[in-house]
């Protein structure tokens, strides 16, 4: 299998690229800005996608990327609509008219997030602008496609990145500088390793799935709270002495972006088809170290 993935020098982007390549697809990636090994390439830039897809000849086309940063969207909404909806959109649609089969990241954001664990099955009602983008793009992407794209929901990923963003290096660097981090004890879903997304979404490849997708750990439920409590535990077997003070944050501040609350997924659904035990939150990989 030919696998073009675009973002692949984000978190996501990355574990897939690996992943792939292990599994023996060939394999080409992109990202937004120079980065060792991968193509540049804008998603809003036609003429280069359509350039990579006439010279590499994919079957897969995996889009990892967008603007993901959920108070980005709200102050930027038509930033949001061009990269999280239309630019993706008009992809798909390129994508289904070569033949290619196309993979969209989507989010536990598209749903309000007052009684997650939520199954692919349950309706989108998203709370913010970011949410809003991803389901309409997932909604469109699919009739783009006749239902043939796989739209693949995450949350709560985490994993080893080059830009070291996500949660798990937050609260790393707040433990070796010794500082008090504020937690929120309210948000709540499943701490999701990006190597374990990515196993998954090769073995919905290789089974040639369709449709929606919950990829995610095993604790839909656990708070950012106590997520950071599994974090210090995973940094303390790897030999750090815990000098980070949590903070409780218990309530939701009324100025901030719209956030679902309890947006944790159910993955009964990718449990049955790819059986998987999952990275738990504490298990960090020895980079971490
Ligand atoms: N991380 C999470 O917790 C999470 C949760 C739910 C859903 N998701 C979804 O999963 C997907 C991947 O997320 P991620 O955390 O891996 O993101 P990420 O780490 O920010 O990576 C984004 C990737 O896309 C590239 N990119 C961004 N904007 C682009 C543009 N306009 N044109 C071309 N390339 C662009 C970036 O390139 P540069 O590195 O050059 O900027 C990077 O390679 C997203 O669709 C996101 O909505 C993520």
């Amino acid at each position: 299998m030919r696998l073009l993935v675009i973002g692949a020098s984000g978190l996501v982007g990355s574990h897939l690229l690996a992943a792939a390549k292990q599994a023996g697809f060939a394999t080409l990636g992109t990202a937004r800005t120079a980065t060792v090994d991968l193509r540049v390439c804008q998603l809003g830039d036609p003429a280069t996608l359509a350039g990579l897809l006439t010279e590499f000849r994919p079957d897969v086309v995996a889009c990892t990327a967008g603007f993901t940063w959920a108070d980005g969207c709200e102050a930027d909404p038509e930033r949001s609509r061009r990269e999280n909806l239309e630019q993706p959109l008009a992809l798909a649609q390129f994508c289904a008219q070569q033949g290619v089969r196309f993979v969209y990241y989507s989010s536990a954001y598209v749903f309000a997030g007052t009684q997650g664990a939520y199954t692919e099955a349950d309706a989108p009602q998203p709370v913010n602008v970011y949410g809003r983008h991803k389901a309409e793009a997932e909604r469109r992407i699919a009739e783009a496609t006749g239902g043939d794209a796989l739209i693949l929901r995450l949350i709560h990923v985490w994993g080893e990145e080059a830009k070291g963003k996500n949660f798990v290096y937050q609260v790393s660097r707040a433990n070796i500088a010794g500082e008090e981090l504020h937690v929120s004890s309210v948000y709540r879903g499943n701490p999701t390793w990006a190597g374990d997304i990515a196993t998954w979404t090769v073995g919905l490849l290789q089974r040639q799935a369709r449709g929606v997708w919950h990829l995610a750990g095993e604790q839909p439920q656990l708070t950012r709270l106590a997520w950071a409590r599994e974090i210090l535990r995973g940094l303390q077997g790897l030999g750090h002495v815990e000098k980070v003070r949590l903070v409780a944050q218990a309530a939701v501040d009324p100025a901030a972006t719209p956030r679902p609350v309890a947006s944790g997924l159910d993955t009964s659904k990718i449990q049955t088809f790819i059986p998987l035990v999952c990275r738990a939150p504490h298990d960090l990989p020895s980079s971490f170290r």
